[in-house]
C-alpha cells in the first residue's frame, strides 16, 4: 500500500520530535533566553492574566510566564503552552511538575484547541515562521485572544537580518522568510490594531572558541545578534464595542 504523504503539521511534528529527542528543546533556552527576557519585560504581565505560549517547545519560557502570572491580589493566572511536537510537550510537562498554573497542550497553531476571547497575552518565541499557513494562525489568534489582548511574536529569521538567512538551507522543513514591513501588513490585514515592531538585540557574548555550524563565521554570528530578533506586537480590538456611529441591535 502506498504511504500516506504527511500533512505540513505532521512534517513539523516529526522534525521537532527529532529535535526534542536530541535535547534541542532544552538547549534553545540558552539561545533564546536573552531576547525572551527582554520581550517578557515588555509584556507587562500581571498576576491573574491568561497567557498563551505558542510553539512552547520544552516549556522553559512557559515557566517564566507562569511565575509572573501565578497567584496575586488580582487572582490566579493561567498559562497554556501549545506545541505541534508531542515529544516537546512530554518534556515540558515533565519539567513543570511544580507548577499548578500551567497546562501543556499538544496541537497546532493552525487550529488552537481553545475557546474564544480567552487570552490576555500571547508570546511566541522562534516559532511563527514555521507555521505553514500563517494567515490561518492569525485568524485563530484573533479568535482566542481576549478583546484588547496583546500578542508578542519574536522572530529570529527575517529578511531584514541578512545574517539569519545563512541557516535557511540547513532547515529540514519549509519556513517563511518575510520582512518587518510584510509582517506588519499581514497583522493589519487580520484586523489587529496597535501593530508595532522592534528589534531585540541579543547581548550575550560570543566566546572566541565558540563552535557554530549555523553561521559562516563568528563575526557573522556576532553581527546577527547585534541586529537582533524582530519583535512584532499587536492587539485584538474590542470587537464587543460598536465603532462610533454604529449601534448593535
Ligand atoms: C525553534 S523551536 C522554539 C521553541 C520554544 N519557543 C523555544 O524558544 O525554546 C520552534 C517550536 O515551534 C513548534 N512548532 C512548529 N510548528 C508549529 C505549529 N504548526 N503549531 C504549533 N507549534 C509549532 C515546534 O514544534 C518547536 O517546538
Amino acid at each position: 500500500m502506498a504511504e500516506k504523504t504527511p500533512t505540513p503539521d505532521e512534517r513539523l511534528q516529526l522534525e521537532f520530535n527529532r529535535w526534542a529527542e536530541e535535547g534541542e528543546g532544552e538547549k534553545m533556552e540558552r539561545h533564546h533566553l536573552n531576547i525572551t527576557e527582554k520581550t517578557i519585560r515588555l509584556m507587562d504581565l500581571r498576576p491573574g492574566e491568561r497567557v498563551l505560549d505558542l510553539g512552547c517547545g520544552a516549556g522553559w519560557a512557559t515557566r517564566l510566564l507562569a511565575r509572573l502570572t501565578g497567584e496575586g491580589p488580582e487572582g490566579f493566572g493561567q498559562v497554556v503552552g501549545l506545541d505541534v511536537s508531542d515529544e516537546m510537550i512530554h518534556r515540558a510537562r515533565a519539567a513543570s511538575k511544580d507548577f499548578d498554573n500551567i497546562l501543556y497542550v499538544w496541537g497546532s497553531a493552525q487550529q488552537i484547541p481553545w475557546e474564544e476571547n480567552f487570552f490576555d497575552k500571547m508570546l511566541s518565541v522562534e516559532s511563527f515562521y514555521y507555521y505553514p499557513d500563517q494567515e490561518r494562525v492569525l485568524a485563530e489568534l484573533f479568535r482566542v485572544m481576549a478583546p484588547h489582548g496583546r500578542m508578542f511574536i519574536l522572530i529570529n529569521l527575517y529578511k531584514d537580518n541578512p545574517y539569519s538567512l545563512q541557516w535557511v538551507d540547513q532547515l529540514k522543513v519549509p519556513v517563511h522568510v518575510r520582512s518587518e514591513a510584510e509582517y506588519i501588513e499581514l497583522l493589519k490585514k487580520h484586523a489587529f490594531e496597535k501593530v508595532e515592531a522592534r528589534r531585540i538585540p541579543d547581548d550575550t557574548p560570543t566566546p572566541d572558541d565558540y563552535q557554530t555550524k549555523s553561521f559562516r563565521s563568528l563575526e557573522d554570528l556576532r553581527a546577527f545578534k547585534r541586529i537582533g530578533a524582530l519583535l512584532l506586537m499587536a492587539s485584538k480590538p474590542d470587537v464587543r464595542n460598536p465603532a462610533p456611529g454604529y449601534t448593535i441591535y
